[in-house]
């Protein structure tokens, strides 16, 4: 046996007991006659002495000791003089009577404690070293917590998890696809998978009623905090369902969570809001309501008064932020630059202060008579001490615009705890988007989604309007104002599944080629059935109150999705390009 105990388990009560611990090196450090070694592994740290009164050769081999050495030690627990009360061992320490070094290790490029040194393309090029530390230890660890949890409760619920293929052919969830090419059938590619959706879908065909699996997916996107090239899924599908099972079911499934993780009580139901509600009053598809700051239409109080930049516009909408009338012309002048940057991408923004003597200041006085601007911060319930920040232009993008502000101002007054948890469903998506620029329809979701039964005569109609107008039986958990997963209600028919293939202008033929297989299987006693899809790494991260979800993925890649520790992509030689039928028209790699 390698050792008796971990590093991080040793008590008072254990003084006077032999023992044998291995792990790593943290620091060793000489003080007077006696060393003190820091031994590490991922239970925790225990302190070790070598006294003055040690032999010579023990002594010398403590000496020698460098950081992140591996090495086994024996010897007694004693009592610590001064005690560290920051440690769960801080009070012992081990005598040493043996050392036996392991293996040696090179001088590490940054420092392997909790906060490091290194700065992140160090730390990414070392990730094996960077995961020694207690920060991404502890993410792994909640990673783990979790999957086990979700196992527990759908195994409970009658699911069963099933794999599904990586190597497949294009999925429809609206990124690019990562593809792989053949060398048994020359010229051809597999895809991966954006997601196991038509897997699942013909796994309820199959008569596997409750689904699901903790899945790979892979998505040639933008990459962002929240998002990775590769990327897991927890991927749930069940038959005979209502959208109300779906979510009373996954409901179930995150208070679960939320309880055994993180000790939590979440709102028992979980509030519901449209689409529609959502874009009007917090700009996003995803709202962050740990916050009120809502938006507020106020296009009837102010367009039409000779401010023409007003009376241009469709849409003129504000939020109203709590004390912000204490802003300085200077912060203001800020503020409004900040929006015009191309993230946010405003022409503009207008104030309206409520001061605290109650009387009004805006950069719009000119054209407002003091009534009409109080009639706008009535309509908004500003108080004494409030700013108006108000925004005009077309209805979606202004709200959107207002949306991304709001989160700013929220940011600013300390409205967004991480550790504060507002999950929230949104529900009724628009079935489709209008797309001006290909003049076509895009399916909202995926082309799987089912209309809402209500709005089938629209679904049928030839009109636009009536179109745009059909909603899905569509729904997103929110958690935050981060898009935790997302599913839907799916066509189970083969004639309302050719219905969407023509709304979305795919022809017959290319539907055929792409998706006759499901399309097909619908045709041998499909069940009705619905799921949903949670971001697994998205889940974790926000659990760990962080919104970056690399430190919760133990090997992930970088914002050019490259990963530097292994150094990929790279290239590959002729002859296995040969043998794939590929020819490379980028540069030649420098030798
Ligand atoms: P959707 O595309 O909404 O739905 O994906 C489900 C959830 O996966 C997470 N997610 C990502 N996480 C990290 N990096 C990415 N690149 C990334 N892309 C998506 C999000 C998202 O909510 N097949 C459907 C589900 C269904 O209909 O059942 C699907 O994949 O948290």
């Amino acid at each position: 046996m390698y050792r008796t105990h971990t590093c991080g388990e040793l008590r008072i009560e254990n003084v006077g007991q032999k023992v044998t611990l291995a792990g790593w090196v943290q620091k060793a450090r000489k003080l007077g006659g006696m060393t003190f070694v820091d031994l590490r592994d991922r239970y925790g740290i225990t302190q070790l002495v070598v006294e003055g009164s040690a032999a010579p050769e023990l002594q010398e081999v403590a000496s020698s000791l460098g950081r992140e050495f591996v090495i086994q030690v024996s010897g007694e627990v004693l009592e610590r003089e001064s005690k560290n009360a920051k440690m769960p061992t801080g009070d012992i320490e081990i005598r040493l009577e043996t050392i036996n070094i392991l293996n040696k290790s090179v001088t590490p490029p940054f420092t392997i404690e909790e906060n490091s040194d290194g700065g992140e393309d160090l730390r990414a090029k070392y990730r094996y070293l960077d995961l020694r530390r207690g920060p991404l230890q502890r993410a792994l660890k909640i990673r783990h917590d979790i999957a086990h949890e979700i196992r527990n409760y759908l195994n409970d619920q009658n699911f069963m998890e099933i794999e599904t293929p990586y190597l497949i052919k294009s999925t429809p969830e609206g990124a690019r696809d990562f593809v792989v090419p053949s060398r048994m059938n020359p010229g051809t590619f597999y895809a991966l998978p954006q997601s196991p959706q038509t897997f699942k879908q013909l796994l309820m065909v199959a008569g596997y009623d409750r689904y699901f699996q903790i899945v790979r997916c892979f998505r040639d996107e933008d990459l962002r905090a929240d998002r990775q090239p590769e990327f897991t899924q927890i991927d749930c599908e069940m038959s005979f369902v209502e959208q109300e099972d779906v979510l009373n079911t996954f409901e179930g499934m995150m208070r679960t969570l939320f309880k055994k993780i993180c000790n939590v009580d979440i709102p028992n139901p979980i509030p519901r809001m449209s689409w529609y509600d959502a874009m009007d009053f917090y700009g996003s598809d995803k709202p962050d309501i740990r916050f009120g700051m809502k938006i507020h239409e106020i296009t009837g109080l102010v367009k039409g008064y000779g401010f023409s930049v007003f009376d241009s516009c469709d849409y003129i909408g504000a939020i109203c932020v709590d004390g912000a009338a204490s802003y300085t012309r200077k912060e203001i002048d800020a503020l409004t630059e900040w929006v015009k940057r191309p993230q946010v991408g405003a022409k503009g923004l207008v104030y309206i202060k409520v001061n605290e003597d109650g009387s009004i200041k805006s950069s719009i006085d000119k054209f407002y008579s003091p009534e009409q601007l109080q009639a706008v911060a009535d309509a908004m319930e500003a108080k004494k001490g409030d700013m108006i920040l108000v925004m005009c232009g077309a209805k979606r993008k202004t709200q959107t615009m207002l949306g991304v502000l709001r989160l700013e101002m929220g940011n600013r007054l300390g409205y967004r705890d991480p550790f504060n948890f507002a999950p929230l469903w949104i529900v009724d998506f628009p079935l489709f988007e209008w797309d001006d620029e290909t003049n076509r329809f895009y399916a909202m979701h995926h082309p799987f989604t089912a209309p809402k039964p209500e709005h089938l005569d629209w679904y049928y109609s030839n009109e636009k309007e009536d179109l745009e107008r059909v909603c899905a039986n569509a729904y997103d958990f929110v958690l935050n104002g981060t898009e935790l997963g997302g599913g839907s209600i799916r066509i189970h028919e083969a004639a309302m599944q050719e219905r969407m293939f023509e709304i979305l202008g795919i022809s017959k033929e290319d539907a055929d080629y792409k998706f006759g297989f499901i399309i097909n299987a619908f045709k041998f006693g499909a069940p009705p059935h619905g799921g949903l899809a949670f971001g697994f790494d998205r889940v974790c991260a926000l659990f760990g109150g962080q919104e970056t979800i690399r430190d919760y993925i133990a090997f992930p890649k970088n914002n050019q999705g490259r990963d530097v520790m292994i150094d990929s992509p790279s290239y590959i030689d002729q002859t296995q390009m040969d043998e794939l039928f590929l020819q490379s028209t980028a540069p030649a790699p420098e030798e």
